[in-house]
């Protein structure tokens, strides 16, 4: 396994107990309960050899059902899964693309349940909607670790451990750059949405509104989905050109760099200069978006950590030998200026 690629992690968990009934019944682990470990480093990492597997030496069979690849992120996150969850680290790994449709992350689930997988993962492409198939999952005594987005749920139980980035900080510190840089004087802000009703998306739209509230002079006067994709950020950025007047937009907020590349398109057909006429910010970090922060098209970004791969090979395989997994586990995130990302690129690693 490369440990190079581990994402930097803190547990949000102290050290409470945890029923994990789901956890226990699965892949021939042992007890009906495990409690979290204790905070203050919270390393998730692979464990120190990189070796997977269950205790008994057999490959451990994992079904992951992707959101989609809808994003440069996407595309660094499905990397970082299918490079690690290989033979060769202990792991029989199924992968299936859902095409940013939760019917076809059902299917997929109700799939692994029937070939009785040890373990299922899967990355929520939507909030809600998920306990039915999650209680068919647990009735087939098959835990599930949710990774990069978060399910709304009543019941905790149906999850064995989520781990992702904290998407309303993201959102914060996105708010808080334009809030200080750029709310000294009244301006407009129109955001380019996440997928509707996806975790990131509510979450970033939540913390932004939330950094700038106390700031009279910050306005967000339009704000659409634009599906985490480049084309359709480029074409509602067109929209909101036609629809606000471009002299009346001072900022585009973007949930993540591909909306916010399509967007820029958008702004040089319309003959205006990005970064300059209409300030940028967006989420990510990946490298196409790091490159254009760096060429002064983006004006800041927040990251979000795609690697999760590492980390979740170690939760799966604590999860098999019964070996207790924090609930939640938090990926940590920077963000960037435009001279940190001239630094920074060279050694990125997506
Ligand atoms: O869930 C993470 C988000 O999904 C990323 O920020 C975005 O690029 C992706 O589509």
């Amino acid at each position: 396994m490369n440990l190079s690629t581990l994402p930097r992690l803190r547990t949000a968990a102290v050290a409470i107990a945890l029923t994990l009934s789901v956890a226990a019944c699965g892949g021939g682990s042992g007890s009906s309960e495990a409690a979290s470990p204790a905070a203050g480093g919270g390393d998730a990492s692979p464990a120190a050899g990189g070796e997977g597997g269950s205790a008994d030496g057999e490959l451990i069979s994992v079904g992951f059902s992707q959101v989609g690849a809808e994003s440069g992120w996407r595309a660094a996150n499905t990397q970082s899964i299918q490079e690690t969850l290989t033979e060769e680290n202990g792991f029989e790994l199924s992968f299936s693309d859902a095409q940013q449709q939760q019917q076809n992350q059902i299917q997929a689930i109700r799939t692994y349940i029937a070939q009785g997988v040890d373990v299922i993962a899967f990355s929520p492409v939507v909030e809600s909607g998920w306990d039915a198939v999650l209680e068919e999952a647990a009735a087939a005594d098959i835990p599930v670790v949710l990774t990069d987005r978060a399910v709304d749920t009543q019941n905790e139980d149906l999850y064995v451990s989520f781990i992702g980035s904290d998407f309303v900080e993201e959102g914060r510190r996105a708010g808080q750059w334009v809030s200080e840089e750029l709310g000294t004087e009244p301006i407009n802000v129109v955001e380019l949405q996440g997928t509707t009703g996806s975790a990131p998306a509510n979450d970033r739209k939540a913390g932004f509104e939330e950094a700038i509230a106390d700031n009279d002079n910050v306005t967000i006067t339009a704000s659409q989905t634009g599906n985490f994709t480049r084309a359709e950020g480029r074409q509602v950025m067109e929209g909101f050109l036609q629809s606000e007047g471009a002299e009346n937009i001072d900022v585009l907020y973007a949930h993540n760099d591909d909306m916010g590349l399509g967007a820029i398109e958008a702004i040089e057909a319309a003959g205006l200069v990005p970064g300059e006429d209409i300030k940028i910010v967006t989420i990510d970090a990946v490298r196409d978006g790091m490159q254009a922060l760096a060429d002064g098209k983006i004006n800041f970004i927040v990251e979000c950590n795609p690697l999760l791969g590492p980390d979740l090979a170690q939760i799966i395989t604590d999860v098999v030998n019964g070996v207790p997994v924090d609930k939640r586990i938090v990926v940590e995130d920077e963000s960037f200026t435009q001279e940190q990302a001239i630094e920074a690129l060279p050694d990125r690693q997506y």
